[in-house]
């Protein structure tokens, strides 16, 4: 895209980084993390089939594996993408160049840092046993002035920005970018510093539960979901070429998005002696989510009228397609999940884990593998290495995932119904082998899947054709196209 050029400030020194460095930076590292950790995941997944299968190497255990997938996806993967994308897509929707290029890359470096010593305290059984907040004290220190320097980027980058309208993009990311570095202080309770140093008391019991789960599903809300949200609001009226549908709409998904998803977090607890009200507040609110998660979906879809047929010319658009049909999955289950009876069934088995990862990679993670094939030819300005191959990454990745999901769900029904039938677990295991066979089947067409990208990406990189990128023009909305 055509940038903006930018006077040098007088006291710079030492090289200044070309524009979009920083985003290259950003997302090539996340396919690196997300190679990593989803090979983790898929050796994790192993253990279900054969629990002996690393013998008593305590490295190769699920308690050290499984910390170590879940954080590397969720820290590594899905953050770096998403902080790569919100420097891609601001800068382009606020006619400027990022606020401080220099200050993205070592950003990242120093991300990359974070991981390296994430990766290596959870393999060594350094854990706060806090679900998506395993990272111990001083390594959350590190993500939260992490995300303030992001943040403060994308917020200065805004603040100067030229384009008078604020694009809904750009709500989403600013939003994203203020909630996240509070909710991750809180949920960590990092005022709690373990064997350092206390300011408070330690909060302990269920009430950490609660606190814990307050972050854990507002993480996922108003960080994951608000910006994989973002995007599709950004990436699919610039691959149709037409403005989206409702701008009102989406204002409406955002604020019910903020109002709703700091209630749902005992949704988690419902089978624990937690107070009945704060239960019954994170079911009302699980299902009032339908209202943006429907509203999102209604605007995507009615901005795709009359372009239904571009589906099958833009691999880019199929990414962004099958991660809405996932999106409505996730939006049906989670709010039919929080209800008393169903949540008796599914709790404590494998349906949570696919819920989980229906949300995660079926939409989030599709969204931007979709935004990757899209963005990095753009930054390089050189075309894709190779449209067959992401299309094959596509296939598998999907695929792969679809027999994930339904192997997790079909099982964890079976377990639910089993156990509510007073079954022991032991006794049900050989019923569960053939599911748990299928689940890293699909695990292991996912892993390929996101070697294919890694390749595909090096090869445009490496070897891609050079190419002309179409310079910026403005839609309504201020969206470029
Ligand atoms: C981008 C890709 C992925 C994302 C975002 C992701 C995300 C997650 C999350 C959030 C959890 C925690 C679920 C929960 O506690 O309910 C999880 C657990 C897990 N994932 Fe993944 N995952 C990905 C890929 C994979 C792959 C390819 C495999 C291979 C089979 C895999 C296997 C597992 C296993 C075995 C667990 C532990 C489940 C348990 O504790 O019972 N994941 N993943």
């Amino acid at each position: 895209m055509a940038q903006a050029t930018v006077a040098r400030p007088a006291a710079a020194v030492g090289p200044v980084p070309a524009a979009g460095s920083a985003a290259r930076l950003f997302l090539y590292s996340a396919i690196f993390w997300l190679l990593v950790a989803d090979a983790v995941g898929l050796l994790a997944s192993l253990q279900f089939i054969n629990p002996q299968w690393a013998g008593s190497i305590e490295y190769l255990s699920f308690g050290r594996l499984r910390p170590i997938h879940v954080n590397g996806v969720l820290f590594g993967w899905l953050s770096m993408a998403q902080v790569g994308a919100a420097f891609y897509m601001i800068p382009r929707l606020c006619g400027n160049r990022l606020w401080s290029e220099g200050l993205g890359v070592w950003t990242a470096w120093l991300w990359n840092l974070l991981l390296v010593l994430a990766v290596a305290t959870l393999l060594f059984g350094y854990n706060q046993g806090r679900e998506y907040a395993e990272l111990v004290w001083p390594l959350d220190v590190f993500v939260v002035v992490l995300l303030l320097l992001a943040g403060l980027n994308v917020l200065m980058t805004v603040a100067r920005r030229r384009e008078k309208k604020l694009y809904v993009t750009v709500w989403y990311v600013m939003g994203s970018f203020i909630w996240m570095p509070i909710l991750y202080f809180v949920g960590n309770a990092m005022w709690e510093t373990g064997n350092y140093w206390h300011l408070s008391g330690a909060i302990g019991g269920i009430n950490d539960a609660t606190l814990n789960w307050f972050y854990g599903h507002a993480v996922l809300g108003m960080w994951f979901t608000t910006m994989g949200v973002a995007l599709a609001y950004y990436f699919i009226p610039v691959l149709v070429r037409t403005p989206l549908y409702s701008h009102s709409m989406a204002l409406l998904g955002f604020w019910t998005i903020a109002f709703m998803f700091p209630l749902v977090g005992q949704h988690h607890l419902l089978q624990t002696p937690t107070p009945a009200w704060l239960k019954t507040v994170a079911t009302m609110g699980s299902v009032g989510l339908l209202i943006p998660f429907l509203v999102v979906l209604t605007n995507l879809w009615m901005t795709m009228r009359g372009n239904w047929q571009k589906v099958y010319e833009s691999v880019v658009l199929k990414f962004f397609i099958a991660g809405t049909v996932f999106y409505l999955i996730t939006a049906i289950q989670g709010s039919f999940q929080a209800m008393q009876g169903f949540n008796r069934l599914v709790h404590y088995s494998q349906w949570i884990v696919g819920h989980a990862h229906v949300a995660l990679f079926g939409t989030y993670s599709i969204w931007l593998m979709g935004a990757i094939y899209y963005m990095v030819p753009v930054l390089l300005r050189r075309r894709l290495w190779s449209q067959s191959l992401a299309e094959a990454h596509f296939w598998l990745a999907t695929g792969g995932f679809t027999l994930m999901m339904l192997s997790l769900q079909i099982g964890g029904l079976i377990q639910g119904a089993a156990w509510l039938q007073g079954t022991a677990v032991a006794n049900l295991l050989s019923q569960l082998k053939p599911y748990f066979m299928v689940r890293s089947i699909g695990g292991a067409m996912m892993v390929t899947s996101g070697f294919i990208m890694a390749y595909n990406i090096y090869k445009t990189a490496t070897a891609g054709e050079p190419e002309e990128v179409p310079t910026r023009a403005r839609g309504t909305l201020g969206a470029e196209y």
